[in-house]
């Protein structure tokens, strides 16, 4: 059986990269799979967070979720600390993972810093977690942006693992579904850095909260070069290299538009950036507008949110219980 699962963290600031990338994605995938989507508390936490604002984030993110399209009847919609088998399955990963496989992890090498000594140990142990909340429910299939391929390999890793030191196929070998256009959003102030939540720029990136007036003055202050719209046929690779600005702007409008690059190129190479910028401001505002003003709505009724959190919560619970019950039988803990 195909069973999805993705994660989101409550860190404030959800932005176009998150939705092109992963969100809608999610919502796209509901159709033909069983799915699992969560709000990932406890990842969240490897860095401060105010506690009044994680409260609000994870809210927020619910919101963004139901907004953006996802049943959460149909489907599950729950936050991770909620369900605790995520936390026990990652401990048993903790014993299965090797120190070597995650010093090689890269996002832990940029969030860490220079002053690594001084980060948490859940931040290092981020991707055993990723791992844990996958398999405790023996997902399948897992939608993210490019930025969590390399946590995805290491979760196969690590039930590949467990499978051959167990002499069991418990559980399967999940594969990333990196969809879209826009699969790696970049920063709208430097086409070199990803558009993230914690970019100290409010310009670097447009939210999903972002009315009209945000979105277009952020999308005419987006950077680019003094050059025209690359035209059709030009090679991608270079542009990335060479105009990766411009290269973003387009990728985000061809994601927008559900076209591929080379049609918007076709339609807008050669034109100057403030006419395609103008267009790509009626379609971000036209796409996103309504998912905005629908969050704001629903963070706007915390109960509700609780409820469909309470309600996933106690479902995703059903699911994993068991299969943490076969955890423990196969590595020898006693469940009297
Ligand atoms: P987070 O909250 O950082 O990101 C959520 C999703 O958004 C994608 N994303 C992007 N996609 C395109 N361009 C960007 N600039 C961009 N920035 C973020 C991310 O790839 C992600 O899909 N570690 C995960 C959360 C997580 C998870 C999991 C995911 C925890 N457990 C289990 C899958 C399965 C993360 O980075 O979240």
């Amino acid at each position: 059986m195909s069973r999805i699962f993705s994660g989101v963290q409550p860190t404030g600031n959800l932005h176009l990269g998150n939705y092109l990338g992963a969100i809608r994605n999610f919502v796209r995938l509901q159709d033909d799979f069983e799915c699992i989507y969560c709000v990932v508390d406890l990842h969240a936490i490897t860095v401060w967070q105010e506690p009044d604002e994680l409260r609000k984030s994870i809210r927020e993110v619910t919101a963004a979720f139901i907004a953006a399209g996802i049943d959460s009847k149909k489907h599950i919609i729950f936050n991770q600390s909620q369900v605790s088998a995520h936390a026990e399955l990652a401990w048993v990963f903790n014993c299965v993972a090797r120190l070597g496989w995650l010093n090689r992890m890269t996002q832990f090498k940029e969030k860490a810093g220079k002053n690594r000594e001084n980060a948490s140990v859940g931040l290092y142990a981020y991707p055993v977690l990723m791992a844990a909340d996958i398999l405790t429910y023996k997902a399948t299939h897992v939608p993210v942006g490019e930025d969590q391929k390399q946590h995805l390999e290491l979760s196969r890793d690590i039930a590949q693992k467990f499978n051959h030191d167990f002499g069991v196929e418990f559980f399967p070998v999940t594969e990333p579904l990196i969809l879209g256009e826009a699969t790696r959003v970049m920063s709208l102030r430097d086409g070199e850095k990803k558009m993230s939540k914690s970019d100290p720029s409010e310009y670097s990136r447009i939210t999903l909260t972002d009315g009209p007036d945000e979105i277009a003055l952020k999308i005419r202050k987006a950077k680019t070069d003094p050059e025209p719209v690359p035209e059709a046929g030009a090679d991608l690779d270079k542009l990335r290299e060479e105009r990766p600005e411009a290269l973003n702007l387009l990728t985000i409008f061809a994601a927008l538009a559900d076209t591929p690059v080379a049609d918007v190129q076709a339609e807008y190479g050669g034109k100057q950036f403030s006419e395609f910028k103008q267009a790509l401001t009626d379609l971000a505002v036209a796409s996103m507008g309504p998912i905005g003003e629908e969050m704001q709505k629903l963070v706007a009724d915390p109960g509700y949110i609780d409820d469909v959190l309470r309600d996933g919560g106690t479902r995703a619970d059903a699911l994993a219980q068991p299969v943490l019950r076969e955890v423990k039988e196969i590595v020898g803990l006693l469940q009297p």
